[in-house]
């Protein structure tokens, strides 16, 4: 029998939608809920302790609500500070997202890479530990932005991204040391991807750019892999912990990832 059960997808605000994009490429059979944390937003600049508590906690709420057949943390703070605490909270599968260092230390020809998240992100021991593992030979410069996080809301609201911004936030980045022979930047916030053509424009067109999007959709797949799906597409479902005249702003453009219900939690 067909299965009407959704794919869970969570972030603070829009960002999570450049995971849930090439996941509705590859599943287009595939129920989606899309909930942006508007109450809590943004994580990057919050503490650990907040994260850690509000996530599990609101993802909890979720799950009684929507009984999806998984979830997908699309945020980067969230993963990288609360993953553990929901994965042992919930009984459902749960996919993370965590920086893409392992295919930027593949893509590297200089062996300096950046590493661009929210300040709480690139903190985290989680990002010195994937830099050890997997890009020992390489140099891993970071910065976290929180404006660029805030460009990326507008911009999904309509607001045409300015390229002399994003440029001033990458100086974060080439700006230190050895910053000028950087050739790949991890966008270790999913709010970044939204950018990316502000971020090329940015840089001349001379860094890569990877994030963990495609794999994360490859991964979902893969655990969904045998599983039934409705015959007939399901409207997908945009969640709100808070509405406001900014989350308003942005119900166009989530219809055009498909999401055309809209309701608050
Ligand atoms: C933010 O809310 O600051 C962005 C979180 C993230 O995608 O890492």
């Amino acid at each position: 029998m067909a299965d009407r059960r959704p794919i869970l997808f969570f972030d603070s605000g829009v960002g999570g939608l450049s995971v849930l994009a090439p996941t509705a490429r590859l599943l287009p059979q595939a129920p989606l809920v899309y909930v942006a944390d508007s109450a809590g937003f943004p994580y990057g600049t919050r503490s650990e302790a907040e994260i850690a508590a509000r996530v599990p906690a609101l993802l909890g709420r979720l799950a009684e609500r929507y009984d999806p057949r998984l979830i997908v943390i699309a945020c980067n703070t969230a993963s990288t500070i609360a993953l553990q605490h929901v994965r042992a909270a919930l009984d459902v599968p749960i996919v993370g997202t965590v920086p893409a260092i392992k295919p930027a230390a593949a893509l590297s020809r200089t062996r300096v890479i950046g590493v661009l998240g929210t300040e709480a992100t690139v903190r985290q021991p989680y990002v010195d530990d994937l830099a050890a593992r997997f890009a020992a030979d390489c140099v891993v410069l970071r910065h976290g932005s929180a404006e660029l996080v805030a460009i990326a809301e507008a911009a999904l609201g309509g607001e045409a991204p300015a390229v002399a911004a994003v440029a001033e936030t990458l100086r974060g980045l080439t700006g230190q040391p050895r910053g000028e022979e950087i050739d790949v930047i991890v966008n270790a916030c999913t709010h970044f991807p939204l950018l990316e053509d502000a971020l090329r424009a940015a840089t001349g067109n001379r860094v890569e750019f990877v994030d963990g999007g495609p794999g994360i959709a490859r991964r979902i797949a893969h655990l969904t892999e045998g599983q039934q799906w409705p015959a007939e597409p399901v409207p997908g479902r945009a969640v709100f912990t808070a509405r406001s005249a900014r989350t308003e702003a942005l119900v166009p453009a989530l219809a055009r990832y498909g999401l055309v219900e809209i309701e608050g939690l």
